[in-house]
């Protein structure tokens, strides 16, 4: 059986009201109906969460762009796992690499992941080195950052655990671009070994995704050529019409 590839829309500080937010989710909730082959997760800024409804759509999913590693109490201006549940969302991203530039640790975002885990949400991890070497250092670098950031997971909670492999020079507007897929493929099969290190057996249905200018034209060639498991998509999914040609694309055969 062919495994389903996951399309996360991380739509990070976008748009800039809740009525454009609606608009944004119901034509992208139309596409998504369209290829259901795929799952999309859908992450908009969290205020505009509850107003956003998935309404139980075969393969269309309601995500979170971060939320707090505690469960309740005096943490002013965060949001718990459990009022993100509340909301009908079942994804979210932990440790963007956005939010690392803001501050956040490895050790918080392990706990973060611990909590999304206990508190059965999917978490997608985002992991990427800042830059490359020509001696492969970075490898490295990616591993540290991975087993520091699941330091508090242990096997028996990963099994909802998503990877973003999203190195920050592919990232944004003034990135170098995408990584080629053959770059990916490699830093992919590296990722699941060191997964494997850490929890055995377990570790090889972990779906390992990539981010970093994804679009429609290069989107086909992570999955069949990288055999990523799915894309984290930042500035495509913010035009509803780009992000449905993504969609179109992918469930090409
Ligand atoms: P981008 O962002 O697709 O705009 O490069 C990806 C991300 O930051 O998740």
């Amino acid at each position: 059986m062919k495994k389903s590839i996951t399309i996360v829309a991380n739509w990070k500080m976008m748009p800039a009201n809740l009525s454009e937010a609606k608009v944004l989710f119901e034509k992208t909730k139309k596409a998504a109906k369209k290829y259901s082959s795929l799952s999309v997760v859908v992450c908009p800024p969290a205020v505009f969460l509850g107003a956003l409804k998935s309404g139980g759509q075969k393969g269309y999913f309601l995500g979170a762009q971060n939320m707090s590693g505690e469960k309740e109490g005096a943490y002013t201006g965060e949001v718990s796992s459990s009022m993100l549940k509340s909301l009908g969302v079942s994804y979210v991203i932990v440790g963007h690499s956005e939010r690392r530039a803001m501050g956040e640790t490895d050790a918080a975002i392990s706990q973060k992941l611990r909590r999304a885990l206990l508190e059965d949400l999917s978490p997608i991890l985002c992991i990427g080195e800042r830059s490359r070497d020509k001696d492969g250092n970075f490898f490295e670098a990616v591993k540290q950052q991975l087993e520091r950031s699941l330091a508090d997971v242990p096997a028996k909670l990963a099994g909802k655990l998503l990877i973003a492999y999203e190195p920050l020079w592919a990232i944004g507007e003034f990135s170098k671009g995408a990584i080629t897929p053959r770059d990916l493929h490699e830093m992919i099969i590296f990722i699941r070994k060191t997964l494997v290190n850490l929890y055995g057996r377990k570790a090889i249905s972990v779906p390992i995704l990539y981010g970093g200018s994804v679009d429609d034209a290069n989107a086909p060639l992570f999955i069949k050529e990288a055999d990523a498991a799915g894309l984290l998509v930042g500035r495509t999914s913010w035009n509803a019409l780009s992000f449905e040609n993504l969609l179109r694309f992918l469930a090409k055969k």
